[in-house]
């Protein structure tokens, strides 16, 4: 299927948009679990639940169930949650154990994946025991986040993530209020989430993240907030990056805005986008991380999950969240309405704006490179 893909235009100013059929075409998305979902690092879990020796955090990358553990020597271990006797899940939820039990029939493994006891096996023959812990998979942490890749061969998330660490560490977002001074990713905590069910392509939804193109349009507020003329996306590697200048205002209109220009310095919102599926938000005292699952060819689950330091008042959380909610409903609508347009049949390819879609270009870049690479 992806043989049936057009070459893709590496150069901006002359590229065409991905065509219609690659965001309702269910062998694509096929392909794109396979070959994009399942070798990319995935944010499952919560770092401050796998804090202790003992603790496991249960989630799934494409659908495939995963546990991580921290063992007893303290070391992350990442496996399929998948029992080696008849495929049971031998972790539920999230919380505190010496060992994993089985749920269907009792199997038991150490937190380090190794079989430590096969309850009423009876006389199986040539069973060896050490053969059959559980199958690992990589996982790291990074910020409040857990990462799993179901590629054992996938470059390390560390490389993937480029200049992001030492950019969230605080330094372009310039003057900070002191109770949130170090915006430090790994020191905030989740105050909420929220998931939203949207009837579009994944990839619909990703390419309105990656441009700034349809602020004045779609979200008016946002608008207002930021500074449009200087937006831009800057690509790299494996992510882009949307630095957004809060826009300056006088004093009197400042308290309307949801961040008010703190005078000297420059308060920035960083945006970035990982591919291929994963966001984070960054302003001056809280961050989100937006995470972007196929559910089919037309429908796509986004989760928000909201990060702040511990001082954040509810109040504040609040506001933020609210504010938050407001752009994604406009973002959903037009979405929604983008991806019937796609799936109408009247539609092939586009050209895109040399000015501000460059981000989109990247991410179509990158999907079409991914599908069209030769099979591992
Ligand atoms: S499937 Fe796990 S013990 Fe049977
Ligand atoms: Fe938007």
């Amino acid at each position: 299927m992806p043989s049936r893909l057009p070459p893709f235009e590496p150069d901006l100013a002359r590229a065409s948009t991905l065509p219609a059929f690659t965001y309702t075409d269910e062998a694509i998305l096929a392909a794109e679990r396979e070959r994009i979902f399942r070798r990319t690092w995935q944010p499952i879990a919560h770092a401050a639940d796998l804090a202790a020796p003992g603790a496991y955090v249960t989630g799934d990358v494409d659908g495939a169930p995963v546990v991580v553990t921290r063992d007893t020597a303290g070391v992350l271990r990442g496996f399929h949650n998948v029992c080696r006797h008849r495929a049971g899940p031998v972790a539920l939820g999230k919380g505190a154990r010496k060992s994993l039990t089985c749920k269907y029939h009792g199997w038991t493994y150490a937190l380090d994946g190794a079989l430590l006891s096969t309850p009423e096996l009876g006389d199986a023959r040539d069973f060896d025991r050490s053969c059959h812990g559980l199958r690992p998979v990589r996982a790291c942490v990074w910020g409040p986040i857990v990462f799993v890749n179901l590629d054992a061969d996938a470059e390390p998330l560390e490389r993937v993530l480029g200049a992001i660490p030492d950019e969230t560490a605080g330094a372009r977002l310039g003057a900070i209020p002191d109770e949130t001074a170090g915006a430090r990713l790994g020191a905030m905590r989740l105050v909420a989430r929220k998931d939203y069910e949207i009837a579009c392509n994944w990839k619909t939804y990703v390419e309105n993240f990656l441009e700034g193109y349809h602020l004045p349009t779609v979200h008016p507020g946002l608008y207002k907030e930021l500074d449009y003329d200087a937006y831009r996306v800057e690509t790299h590697r494996l992510y882009s990056t949307q630095v957004a200048p809060i826009r300056r205002a006088p004093t009197e209109q400042a308290g309307a805005r949801q961040y008010a220009p703190s005078g000297e310095g420059e308060l920035e919102a960083l945006y970035y986008w990982v591919f291929p599926n994963w966001m984070l938000n960054v302003y001056p005292d809280n961050m989100s991380l937006n995470i972007v699952l196929p559910l089919g060819v037309d429908r796509t689950l986004t989760v928000f999950e909201w990060f702040r330091h511990d001082g954040a008042t509810p109040d504040a959380i609040e506001r933020t969240i609210r504010f938050s909610d407001g752009i994604q409903l406009e973002d959903i609508e037009i979405c929604e309405a983008v991806h019937r347009g796609l799936a109408s049949g009247a539609y092939e390819t586009g050209r895109f704006s040399t000015l501000r879609e460059n981000g989109v270009h990247h991410f179509q870049a990158l999907v079409h490179a991914h599908l069209t690479s030769a099979a591992r």
